[in-house]
């Protein structure tokens, strides 16, 4: 008898995304010219100063185990950055370094999800949060959310969706895929039905920074009774060097310590060093260009996405990303991409890789490239919707515009 893998990897989905990015790899070594608009990260280079305090510390050659918490300077810097930016006070005792938000969310559930029990979060979403959960054996409740919410979960659906067994729940804000913002006055409404219920409310805010109109406020600015998940990843442009944060409740302080020893032992040095120059001015100034950068390619590319036929209820607010409907062109939006990267060499994410959820009708653009690189992604795009609308009935994979799904 073989062995087998362990009964909760069942629950675990793959990222269809995968085997897009498998088959453009093909078609660009067969030299073909491929237009990534698929990847979940910042085009830009590591800003030059987070780089080289990284390599200045790899040249001590005291490349040594920090504590499991993270460089205490680290953890100051942090709380410092939320004292400025947010207005709010965070004890350092509080906040551990982590190996990106992966790690913070692997300690927050880590240290506070029994077996079996749920989370409520909404569909769609970032699937390796979900993913986790499955990871201690505790279950996922998607919650099916629209434009009407913003794409986000409300104290009424927490309410409306809260079970005996639900543990508490998770809004991630900027949201992937959708890049909205939950409204200040509705996070602490989220956050005060989580807290009256007796749960455990936890913040992805990943994307923080990376915000086109009003801030989107820290959970931390409500609640100290809250886990807030961060990362150097995505606004300060770190993604490979694997460094992020996660803030607990002061009676998780002592837990989350254990598991940090236990599970990482420590987050990688150099990168903790890097991170170090994350918040000195001049990288600030520099992140501050590049978040009008994203913000001038959101703009381009939701009115060139409008332009083609898509449907975009709500104009995204953050992150970079937007998702479309594309039910006018499909109701199969995984084919309609692996066609559209086939026929046309422009890669996109399939909505199933954020859940159920109308997934078929939905495609998520990352603005992760320039804008000329997006310009000449739409006219593809354009031909690509043109040549299959005007391919025969019997083989096209696409509906002519006013097709009826019901
Ligand atoms: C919403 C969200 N949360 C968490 C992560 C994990 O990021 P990292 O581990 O690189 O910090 C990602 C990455 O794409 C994300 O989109």
């Amino acid at each position: 008898m073989s062995v087998q893998p362990a009964k909760r990897t069942q629950g675990i989905s793959p990222f269809y995304v995968m085997e897009l990015l498998r088959r453009a790899k093909q078609l660009e070594a067969l030299g073909k010219d491929i237009i990534h608009m698929e990847i979940g990260e910042p085009d830009f280079a590591t800003p030059q100063a987070i780089v080289e305090a990284g390599i200045n510390q790899l040249k001590t050659g005291n490349v040594k185990y920090t504590p499991a918490a993270g460089l205490p300077e680290l953890r100051e810097k942090i709380s410092e950055f939320y004292r400025q930016r947010y207005s709010v006070k965070v004890d350092k005792e509080r906040i551990f370094v982590t190996p990106g938000a992966s790690g913070a969310f692997l300690l927050a559930l880590g240290g506070s999800l029994n077996p079996a029990e749920e989370l409520l979060m909404a569909d769609p979403c970032y699937p390796c949060n979900s993913n986790f959960v499955r990871l201690f054996d505790g279950y996922v409740r998607t919650v099916p959310v629209d434009a009407t919410s913003s794409y986000q979960l409300t104290a009424a659906l927490i309410e409306q969706h809260w079970t005996k067994t639900t543990k508490g729940a998770l809004i991630a804000s900027p949201s992937n895929p959708t890049g909205t913002i939950i409204a200040s006055d509705q996070l602490k409404q989220a956050i005060h039905t989580v807290n009256k219920l007796g749960g455990c409310f936890y913040s992805d805010e990943i994307y923080h920074g990376l915000v086109y109109s009003e801030n989107a406020e820290t959970a931390l600015a409500f609640s100290d009774n809250v886990f807030v998940i961060n990362s150097f990843s995505k606004y300060f442009g770190m993604t490979g060097w694997r460094v992020g944060w996660l803030i607990v409740p002061e009676e998780f302080v002592e837990v989350t310590e254990k598991l940090a020893q236990n599970i990482f032992i420590a987050t990688a040095t150099h990168s903790q060093y890097a991170a170090l120059a994350a918040f000195d001015e001049l990288t600030l100034t520099e992140l501050e260009r590049r978040r009008a950068e994203f913000e001038a390619r959101r703009d381009f590319l939701y009115d060139a996405l409008l332009n083609l036929g898509f449907k975009i209820p709500i104009k995204p607010d953050g992150a970079f990303y937007i998702y479309a409907d594309c039910s006018k062109f499909t109701d199969d939006s995984y084919q309609f991409a692996l066609d559209l990267l086939e026929a046309e060499g422009v890669a996109i994410t399939p909505g199933k890789d954020f859940g159920v959820n109308e997934a078929n009708h939905y495609i998520r653009f990352a603005y992760t490239t320039s804008i000329d690189r997006m310009a000449t992604a739409m006219q593809r795009l354009e031909r690509f919707i043109k040549a299959e609308l005007s391919s025969s009935p019997a083989q096209t994979k696409l509906m002519p515009s006013g097709y009826n799904k019901g």
